[in-house]
């Protein structure tokens, strides 16, 4: 289905509530998502421009920086909501930077964007509609600057092919962006560090060895699809499975089903597999000509904030009395608070952590030593010697760092 869009119409994706006859012509399917070809190929090669995945990966120092500023913003320990306070603001920051909001503008889009979420499942027209003018004003204003820069709004404003775009559409652009770039994020951020914390030893994992993080934000994306499905309209009559579909048929397409689809992942499938072959071979982007222009910098936001957080909380815990609790959105696996310790005291470390060398890489640099010396020496020889396998809890800081500077990648901790 995602790769035949002659049979199957892209107008109303998402929209589970809508009638079984939509109007394919209704004003709301000028938008990216909810288009069909010719007028999608014409707004996605548009669009692409700033989506290039080369140009996406150029903008990982800025996602660095901005996930940098948003971490040190936390206190040093205590409890906090990870979703609040990070997970919420970098995937909104990083859309803002992209699409070239002003700073000034940010908060009123931020507030705006909290009252929607506050109101899911319903949000009301009027805050729809109030998001919709912030991002008339500033296409007005930029437009009334005369400035050039090289991002989305100016696009928008000086169109150079055959789209030519008013306030309102235009407007209608930048709400699709913001509604398809922050919360899918924030969603998969959300989960993504659930299953880590669920799990201390996955922390633990990914604390040892920051390289894993790309791993670790491919089976999220795998195992808890952000967004579980998309819709499509049926054009034509055809057959799906033996199922007879009638033109103006509305099919769900779960992404989410495909991910846990055993034939392809095994009896595995629902389980959250840090080392598992091929995961990226997951769905949750989509697929076909609708497949997702944002892909390559959610990526990137998901696994910096991974590698920053790892680095600034070795030790960072769920809160014990932590239940998850998502938004009661079907079409969203959205988090509403992730509550962590950020620093919790050794006590509160319940398994025992091993430190383990494998003699056949270990080539003695021995800076471990200097990051571990209550754990690890070199002898006379110049070979490493574990003292203390069974790592003590107020040990476990040092034995990171220890694990992180070898640079021929021989210490572990399990
Ligand atoms: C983890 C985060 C994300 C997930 C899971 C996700 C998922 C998806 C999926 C499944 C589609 C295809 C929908 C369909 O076929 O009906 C899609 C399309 C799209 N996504 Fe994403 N997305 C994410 C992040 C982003 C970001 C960060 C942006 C931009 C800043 C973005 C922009 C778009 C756009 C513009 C489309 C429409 C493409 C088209 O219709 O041609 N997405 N996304």
């Amino acid at each position: 289905m995602l790769t035949d869009p002659e049979t199957f119409s892209n107008a109303f994706n998402f929209d589970l509530e809508r009638g079984p006859a939509p109007d394919l012509h209704d004003p709301m399917n000028t938008i990216i998502a909810r288009s069909d070809p010719p007028y999608h190929s014409a707004i996605r090669r548009f669009l692409r421009r700033w989506f290039e995945p080369a140009r996406l990966r150029r903008f990982e120092p800025h996602v660095r920086e901005i996930v940098e500023a948003v971490v040190a913003e936390l206190p040093t320990s205590g409890r906090v909501d990870l979703i609040g306070h990070l997970g919420r603001v970098i995937p909104a920051r990083t859309v803002y930077a992209i699409i070239g909001i002003p700073t000034s503008d940010r908060d009123r889009l931020q507030a705006s964007s909290d009252e929607l979420n506050a109101n899911l499942p319903a949000p009301s027209p009027d805050l729809i509609a109030r998001i919709r003018q912030v991002f008339v004003e500033v296409i007005q204003d930029r437009r009334a600057s005369g400035e050039r820069r090289d991002d989305v709004i100016d696009g928008l404003v000086h169109p150079d092919g055959d789209l030519v775009f008013d306030d309102e559409v235009a407007a209608g652009h930048l709400l699709q962006l913001l509604v398809a770039g922050a919360d899918t994020t924030t969603s998969l951020i959300g989960n993504l560090l659930l299953r880590l914390l669920q799990e201390p030893s996955r922390w633990d994992r990914v604390v040892a060895d920051p390289g894993r993080a790309a791993a670790a934000v491919e089976e999220s994306l795998r195992r808890d699809s952000p967004l579980p499905f998309t819709l499509r309209t049926a054009v034509a009559g055809t057959e799906l499975g033996g199922c007879p579909v009638e033109p103006k048929d509305r099919i769900v397409l779960s992404l989410q089903s495909a991910n846990w689809d055993e034939q392809v992942w095994g009896d595995s499938a629902l389980e959250f597999d840090l080392d598992r072959p091929r995961a990226a071979a997951h769905l949750s982007f989509g697929s076909g000509i609708h497949t997702c222009l944002g892909a390559p910098i959610a990526r990137i936001e998901a696994r910096v904030t991974i590698e920053v957080l790892t680095e600034r909380f070795p030790r960072l815990r769920l809160a014990p009395d932590h239940a998850p609790d998502y938004l009661p959105v079907a079409q969203m696996r959205l988090l509403r608070s992730l509550v962590v310790d950020l620093d919790p005291p050794a006590a509160t470390e319940s398994r025992p952590v091993l430190l383990e060398v494998d003699p056949d890489r270990c080539e003695g640099h021995g800076l471990c030593e200097s990051e571990a010396s209550e754990l690890v020496h070199l002898d006379d020889d110049g070979v490493l010697v574990i003292d203390r396998v069974d790592v003590p809890a107020h040990l476990v800081g040092a034995a990171t760092r220890a694990v992180q500077v070898c640079p021929v990648a021989a210490l572990r901790l399990r």
